[in-house]
């Protein structure tokens, strides 16, 4: 297994380039099951999760072909219904096949993706969305099977203990595109990679409004065709190297970061001293006087996204003074704090909150990644830890960062990936 080894102490200076959204990717190669045919998806990400989400559409019967980051899907003899366990418990966001297979061929057999490191990830909302639409859904086997006749529009509620369904929203967006008649959904949720999938669905074919908001309307169309698109760049690598930046007192331009999407992460970096700027087609972050504490909460979109919380702990660890996180959307995804406090950071953990006391001088150590984002901190923490930082089981950061370490040392950072 392949390790990262960082060298702390660089301040990064220069510019690195943004992907295409993870969490884009994986929902709209999804959504081309809906329909047979030829779709053409641009500026997808090289990430291990990409590559499941293909061999899963291959196993179904798609044929595929990538070339750098554009991939065609040809879905036209797609005749496979189930997504089997052996690749669905390796990606949780396997799940949003279920929607468009059962949109397209009236049934889907999908391995259930149980919890996983970062807690229970229960998909009854998703259920009870595709059941409104006239789904019968069982669980056998640790399959969801899902059936229907016909699919019909209807009002779906989708809120749970935790607000909205990202997966759940779009997985009733794509099976409500091949309902018949109008399917309304409430508490949807906003995130802009919903705002994505919605765009690919329109140029599909499929009717739909609304999305962004919390009241998605979907007015089913008899059939959809493949086409093209071009996913939107990932907001949360981009927040990932706004905090690289930060914490290094750098000055980085982040190329291509829209960010009106990154506005809950700006609005905290500014508190806490960081300068951000509007540049170009990009985000520039520097630091001129130093970093304070801050006090952040996690909340579905616009608020300040779970998928950034282990990195601005990172930065916290870095300031003078008490901060504090509290984790609305997943209460246990805390598995970083263990590691970071073999590198000497000061963290009491009470519940679903953290208090972080900063200012303490990190010490490199060797140290296990346990899941995509908590290894994102070990490596900003590695960024800024006197000495030798090595990650290992660095799998799980090639889920959802491409090739972060290239582009960190084109940032200025000391670090390297020892292949196994
Ligand atoms: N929830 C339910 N019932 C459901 C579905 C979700 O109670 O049927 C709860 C979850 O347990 C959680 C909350 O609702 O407390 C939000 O979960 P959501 O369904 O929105 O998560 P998801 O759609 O499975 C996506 C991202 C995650 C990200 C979450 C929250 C993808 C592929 N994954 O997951 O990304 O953390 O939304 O924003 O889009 C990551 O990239 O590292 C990652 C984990």
């Amino acid at each position: 297994m392949d390790k990262i080894v960082i060298n702390g102490g660089n301040r990064l200076k220069g510019k690195v380039k943004i992907s295409g959204a993870k969490n884009s990717a994986l929902p709209i190669l999804a959504s081309t099951l809906l329909a047979p045919g030829v779709s053409v998806i641009r500026n997808v990400p090289g990430l291990r999760d990409v590559d499941t989400m293909m061999r899963i559409l291959r196993s179904l019967g798609a044929r595929i072909s990538r070339r750098h980051t554009e991939i065609v899907v040809d879905t036209t003899d797609v005749r496979s219904f189930t997504a089997p366990y052996e690749l669905v418990s390796t990606m949780r966001a396997s799940i949003c096949v279920l929607g468009p297979l059962l949109g397209r061929f009236g049934k889907a057999n999908v391995s259930h993706p149980g919890g996983c490191v970062i807690g229970p990830r229960p998909i009854d909302l998703h259920i009870k969305g595709l059941r409104k639409l006239g789904a019968e859904i069982t669980i056998e086997r640790g399959y969801i099977v899902a059936r229907a006749g016909e699919l019909k529009g209807s009002e779906i509620f989708l809120g749970g203990a935790f607000g909205s369904t990202v997966l759940g929203t779009a997985n009733c967006m794509m099976a409500a595109s091949l309902a018949k008649g109008v399917t309304t959904i409430e508490n949807a949720a906003c995130e802009p990679e919903i705002v994505d999938l919605a765009a690919f669905l329109g140029k599909m074919g499929a009717r739909i409004e609304g999305a962004g908001t919390h009241m998605v309307r979907i007015e089913g169309v008899n059939e959809l065709k493949g086409a093209e698109h071009t996913i939107i760049p990932d907001r949360i690598e981009a927040g990932t190297y706004m905090i690289a930046g930060a914490i290094t007192e750098g000055d980085i331009l982040i190329e291509g970061a829209i960010f009106e999407h990154l506005q809950a992460a700006v609005d905290k970096l500014e508190e806490a001293g960081v300068r951000i700027l509007r540049e170009g087609n990009g985000i520039k972050v520097d630091v001129e006087n130093g970093l304070k504490a801050i006090d952040v909460t996690t909340m579905p979109y616009p608020g300040f996204p779970t998928d950034m919380q282990a990195q601005i702990l990172t930065l916290m660890l870095v300031t003078d003074g008490i901060s504090i996180i509290t984790e609305r959307i997943y209460p246990d995804r805390f598995m970083h704090v263990s590691e970071l406090l073999r590198m000497g950071a000061s963290i009491i953990r009470e519940g679903s909150r953290l208090v972080v006391k900063g200012g303490a001088n990190l010490s490199g150590a060797p140290v296990m990644a346990s899941d995509l984002r908590a290894s994102a901190s070990l490596v900003l923490a590695g960024l800024v830890a006197e000495g030798e930082t090595e990650v290992s089981r660095v799998y799980h950061l090639d889920r959802g960062y491409e090739r972060i370490d290239e582009k960190l040392r084109g940032l200025g950072a000391d670090i390297k990936r020892i292949k196994s």
